[in-house]
């Protein structure tokens, strides 16, 4: 629905990727506004009728128009920093709404949230308990809290974006939280209202997020009984989505196991799902600059590189790749590994792809709307991509393409 070929040429919604290109250059990202609400709609389907937040994870997709569509589907927002809750701000989300999660908050990026009134600081040590303790009193406020806790449960997904094990820097121990929840009760600033947990990203199966919402009710009963009940469990975002041969299991499932686990509980459920919101929606717009056969292997090299989309250097990611057009003419067929600009041999965009290649042709990496361009970099002083919203047969630019004056803009010669 969001990406099909029509007349023998990929589109976005109604606009052919052609007529992108032309428009706005490439490399580019290009966003389906309709697949944005459709992936939404799926998790206020299934949270339809029980007290909750989607909370859509910030750090996925950053783009202003992408947080001002959350905002007027009436979602909150899960932020890791100042810059982020700024965003979210600027486009017309409701502090009230937001949930600040991560290990190293500055005092500023505290005592701002604090000022905006957000309903939660996610804390992540007894360290960061103390700072947000003695901030709020200095400010004269009471700091809203959940500790996110690590569940020690294995998300079964790629090692880098596994995070509710043990060994990895996320959250306080399970084993550690009675105690740490106790101490900050007894905190005059604090406000101790609930409690968060994120496993893992990409996520395939259920299993691992319903086990964890079982171990973080059975603690939040505990807390109850100690005198300590909390208003709302956070149990973070993960939801796969389909790259390649994945068959994750629909969001219903997810949030049905968890709404299973926590029946008859009065807590407001909060999630926070990034990829599961935008990846499918968006993809990168690329141009071929040389085809180029060689001994083993044959290259295309396009015009976007790691620094515009590092998923497959750092993780390994696979994307599929689609020709804009079915039928090139003059092209040559082939497998191919896709390849950019960039001096790095990691630098590569698809491997052993079978393509129909010719100079200017053009590529779509797909599945690439979360955890494409907000981890997009200058490296090579290479400005970033311009990003699209397509919505029915309009194509808005939705930030320009930088300019390599922008990139050095703020250095300075030696005098
Ligand atoms: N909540 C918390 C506390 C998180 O740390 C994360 C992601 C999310 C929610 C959203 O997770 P999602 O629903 O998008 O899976 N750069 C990696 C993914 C890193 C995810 C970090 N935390 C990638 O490209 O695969």
């Amino acid at each position: 629905m969001a990406f099909d070929t029509v007349g023998g040429v990929l589109h976005a919604e109604q606009v052919s990727l052609e007529e992108i290109a032309r428009r706005f250059g490439t490399p580019c990202y290009v966003y389906s506004r309709a697949a944005i609400e459709a992936n939404y709609a799926r998790f206020a389907a299934a949270l339809a009728g029980r007290h909750s937040l989607i909370a859509y994870s910030v750090k996925a997709n950053s783009n202003l128009a992408v947080l001002g569509l959350m905002a007027r589907l009436g979602a909150g927002f899960d932020i890791v920093s100042g810059g982020e809750r700024a965003r979210v701000l600027a486009a017309g989300g409701d502090p009230r709404k937001v949930v600040f999660s991560g290990v190293g908050k500055s005092e500023a990026e505290i005592e701002q949230a604090l000022r905006a009134g957000i309903l939660c600081l996610n804390l992540e040590s007894e360290a960061e308990l103390e700072r947000v303790d003695a901030i709020a009193a200095r400010l004269g406020v009471r700091a809203p809290v959940a500790f996110r806790v690590n569940p020690d449960v294995d998300a079964k997904t790629h090692p880098y974006i596994s995070t509710g094990l043990k060994d990895n820097k996320f959250g306080v121990a399970y084993a550690d939280a009675e105690r740490i929840y106790q101490a900050a009760a007894r905190r005059k600033a604090i406000d101790v209202v609930g409690v968060g947990c994120h496993i893992g990203s990409q996520m395939t199966g259920a299993g691992p997020f319903v086990d964890a919402a079982a171990r973080i009710l059975a603690l939040a009963e505990r807390l109850a009984r100690a005198g300590i009940p909390l208003a709302h469990i956070d149990l973070g975002g993960g939801f796969g989505i389909r790259y390649k041969d994945e068959a994750p299991a629909p969001v219903g499932e997810f949030l049905d196991g968890a709404l299973g686990v926590l029946a008859g509980r009065k807590e407001m459920l909060i999630v926070d799902p990034g990829r599961a919101i935008v990846g499918d929606a968006g993809l990168l717009l690329t141009r071929i600059e040389y085809v180029k056969p060689g001994e083993t292997k044959n290259f295309v090299v396009v015009d976007a590189a790691m620094n515009d989309l590092i998923r497959p250097a750092l993780y390994g990611a696979w994307h599929e790749l689609r020709q804009v057009r079915q039928a090139e003419s003059n092209a040559v067929a082939g497998v191919y590994d896709v390849v950019g600009p960039i001096c790095e041999s990691a630098d590569f965009l698809a491997r052993e792809r079978k393509l129909d290649a010719r100079p200017g042709g053009l590529l779509a990496l797909m599945s690439a709307g979360a955890y494409g361009m907000v981890m997009s970099s200058n490296y090579n002083t290479r400005p970033r991509p311009a990003e699209v919203m397509v919505s029915g047969g309009a194509a808005t630019l939705v930030r320009e393409r930088e300019t390599v004056a922008q990139l050095f803009a703020a250095e300075r010669l030696l005098p």
